[in-house]
């Protein structure tokens, strides 16, 4: 049986991100993740950085890329009925909000863990915690068919929604909050100059689609669509048609039917598990909580996530102090709460839900609302542009 003081289950960013941040301080960690590093470094997923999360890649010693390619974007659209209008989120907050795609946040800290020599176990299967509610934790795996076990004094669970660290805690234990949407998103990543500076989240009769980038010559596009729906039955072609349709005139004409590279549906959830925290259990990112993308937040409530965990854990190692640890749930969800309040509000206020008349009409008036009223700007450019960390 080996040691090391933090296991990590999960090397999406959440997992990685801490890593490196322990790392750095010289607390050993084991990261287990169940799939290979190819497909961890190929997933695509949402793209926009709040200050905040760019200053913890900063200190993480994992931002050069990010400050080199990064896009520093001023300002938001919002698409209602055909016409756009700009939320400046620069002149109303002073901040500014960074798009770089997640993929390319994973690779930076991959490599970053590469180069630590931190050891990293992928395809790690069967992945099980124990004795978290006694005086150390215990993890065991199976790894190319050989059974592993180690000991460890915590255990961050950074595994996702899907993983098996929330499913560890009992479940008299946890209290779940959570709602499933009506609808969900298909997305399609291509190869073209994006003719758009600012990403534009459209509400049209149609129902919601969002224009955004990953880079100068690459695109990242969504249209809202029913849950039963299946990649298969959208060509590139009815794609770009929908797309068009929904996003106003201006831009209808200026987007080429481009061959995608990446394709997919999502379905759109708000979800979070309390505490987060269960003995030498510590769950951050997607395993407590997850948004729906409209104000993409996921990635930065992962993000502020670890650095209170590291936060925590450093406060324990460093200063003995029994109350870092303590404070770490409570301190993650006031932030993610205030964040699912958010999405839940960008995504009610953007999805067409014909059937409902009343539901409709509150949309109407909120979005004009917005437009008209400085106050309602500034709450909403704050919340996009993240609240403090
Ligand atoms: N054992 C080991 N690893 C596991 C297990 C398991 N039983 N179950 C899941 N994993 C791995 C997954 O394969 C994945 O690589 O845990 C990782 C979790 O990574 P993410 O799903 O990316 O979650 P997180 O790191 O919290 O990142 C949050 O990702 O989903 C987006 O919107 C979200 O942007 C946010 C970010
Ligand atoms: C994306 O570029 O994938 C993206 C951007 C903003 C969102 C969601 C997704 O709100």
């Amino acid at each position: 049986m080996t040691r090391t003081q933090v296991v990590i289950v999960g090397a999406g960013p959440a997992g990685l991100l801490l890593g490196q941040l322990l790392h750095k301080e010289g607390i050993d960690t084991l990261i287990l993740e169940r799939r290979s590093a190819e497909y961890v470094g190929g997933r695509i997923r949402a793209g926009v950085l709040e200050q905040g999360t760019v200053d913890v890649l900063e200190h993480a010693g994992v931002a050069s890329r990010l400050r080199s390619e990064g896009l520093v974007h001023d300002g938001v659209e919002i698409g209602f009925r055909g016409r756009r209008h700009r939320i400046d989120l620069k002149a109303l907050t002073g901040k500014a909000v960074t798009v770089y795609g997640q993929t390319e946040v994973t690779h930076d800290l991959m490599n970053a863990r590469a180069a630590s020599g931190a050891p990293s176990v992928y395809e790690a299967e069967d992945v099980a915690l124990h004795g978290l509610d006694g005086s150390s934790a215990r993890v065991t795996y199976t790894h190319r068919g050989v059974a592993h076990e180690v000991s460890c004094d915590f255990v961050a669970g950074c595994d996702g929604f899907h993983g098996v660290s929330r499913r560890s805690i009992p479940a008299s234990l946890l209290k779940i909050f959570e709602r499933v949407y009506p609808f969900g998103w298909l997305g399609l990543l291509a190869d073209v100059r994006p003719p758009w500076n600012e990403l534009i989240y459209a509400s049209s009769d149609r129902g919601f689609a969002l224009a955004s980038m990953r880079s100068p010559t690459r695109v990242r596009c969504y249209v809202q669509c029913s849950l039963d729906d299946r990649v298969e039955n959208w060509s590139d072609e009815q794609f770009w048609d929908e797309f068009r349709r929904r996003i106003g005139e201006e831009f209808a004409s200026q987007v080429p039917t481009v061959p995608s590279l990446e394709k997919s549906i999502a379905p759109l959830r708000s979800f979070v598990a309390e505490p987060m925290r269960y003995g030498r259990l510590f769950l951050a990112g997607d395993a407590a909580h997850i948004v729906p993308p409209t104000g993409a937040k996921g990635l930065n409530l992962a993000v502020s996530d670890v650095l209170y965990l590291y936060e925590a854990l450093r406060g324990h190692y460093r200063e003995r102090s029994a109350s870092s640890l303590d404070d770490y749930s409570p301190r993650c969800l006031r932030r993610i709460w205030r964040a699912e309040r958010f999405s839940w509000w960008m995504t009610s206020q953007l999805h067409s839900q014909p059937e409902d008349a009343f539901g409709l009409r509150m949309q109407q008036t909120e979005l004009e609302y917005l437009f008209d009223s400085h106050a309602a700007q500034i709450s909403m450019a704050e919340n996009y542009v993240g609240l403090p960390f």
